[in-house]
């Protein structure tokens, strides 16, 4: 092929952007804890305050959407998805709600969480549903028919008459699933969802600690709870207590890093169980808030020490995880 000479600057300048795009989305082999998460698009992953929902060999991820250039009157829900929990492929927004109960201005709509009903098939979304000054405090509740289509909003409520601020989700190895809720004058609720995922059957516990970013691993026979204190987006000290069955008693709560990291600066809001073949690893799932740019929020997985009731963060590194294994490892 003939080129004429003024044609090689512009085929530089293409194979330059061709490449840059490439090299942006490229297969991903660790997790690097605070940086950048680039999703199949090559676009930092929007999926904070998340939760994370298992369908079979695929992981989904839900969370505040908070991409810049939203449209301010609506709230979104992004969803992800992967197999290795390295990769991950943008299936698109799967809420974008405008105010459902009149809340006003700035109304809210944080910490969404994804359960599966095994009785209706049915994927139900629970989310804090609040006003600007937060005083709604109630949980809002979506459903739909697959993990990433789009969710229908279904109703709001206080769960058994409490209010609600942040929510956490668990469901334990016998497939029963929980709701966690930070209920401001009284504490950290644990209550169990009906078969349908619609509504509370019951309450297990209160734990009369202030908690938000609630979540609850079960690991050898005993349930590790761990939260953050009252501070907004600033980070703090999060901490863990165990107990042999979710009714408590619960144990003390501790630090589950040095105290001055406060959390290496992230906040709770999952703790994620791999069972492999091999092995089974705890992650902790944090958010790295940055309240003035959140679109730039960052994200703090990081494996935990855990075992005979004593949880611990290590100082966050580049990991792998081979999921088949249920195993993580330092990355090179
Ligand atoms: C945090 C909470 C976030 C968000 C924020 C607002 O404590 O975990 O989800 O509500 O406060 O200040």
């Amino acid at each position: 092929m003939l080129l004429k000479k003024n044609s090689i600057p512009f085929i530089i300048f293409f194979a330059a952007m061709f490449n840059v795009q490439t090299t942006r989305a490229q297969h991903a082999d660790r997790i690097s804890p605070g940086e950048l998460w680039p999703d199949d698009h090559g676009e930092h992953i929007q999926a904070h305050g998340g939760g994370i929902t298992k369908v079979k060999d695929k992981y989904y991820w839900y969370g505040e959407e908070r991409r810049r250039g939203l449209d301010s009157n609506i709230r979104y829900v992004s969803c992800y998805v992967s197999k290795d929990l390295m990769n991950w492929k943008f299936k698109g927004d799967v809420v974008a709600f405008t105010d459902p109960e009149n809340l006003g201005p700035k109304w809210i709509l944080e910490r969404p969480k994804v359960f599966l009903s095994k009785k209706t098939g049915k994927f139900v979304m629970y989310f804090h549903l609040d006003n600007a000054t937060y005083k709604y405090a109630r949980v809002g509740i979506a459903v739909c028919d697959r993990p990433d289509g789009q969710f229908r909003y279904l109703k709001s409520f206080h769960p058994l008459d409490h209010e609600s601020r942040d929510i956490g989700q668990f469901v334990d190895d016998d497939g029963a699933q929980y709701l966690v809720f930070e209920d401001r004058p009284l504490g950290f609720h644990i209550v169990k969802l009906t078969e349908n995922c619609l509504g509370i059957e019951r309450e297990m516990c209160l734990i009369r600690q202030h908690m938000e970013g609630g979540a609850i691993v079960h690991y050898q026979g005993l349930y590790y709870a761990i939260g953050s204190a009252l501070t907004g987006w600033r980070p703090n000290a999060n901490k863990y207590a165990t107990a042999t069955s979710l009714e408590g008693p619960w144990s003390d709560f501790k630090d589950i890093a040095p105290k001055e990291t406060n959390t290496y600066n992230s906040q709770s809001t999952l703790l994620l169980k791999i069972s492999g073949r091999k092995d089974t690893t705890v992650v902790f799932l944090g958010d790295i808030w940055k309240p003035r740019s959140q679109w730039d929020s960052r994200y703090l997985w990081m494996p935990v020490e855990i075992g005979n009731g004593r949880m611990w963060l290590p100082k966050p590194v580049p990991f792998k995880i081979n999921v088949r294994e249920g195993s993580t490892f330092k990355a090179d």
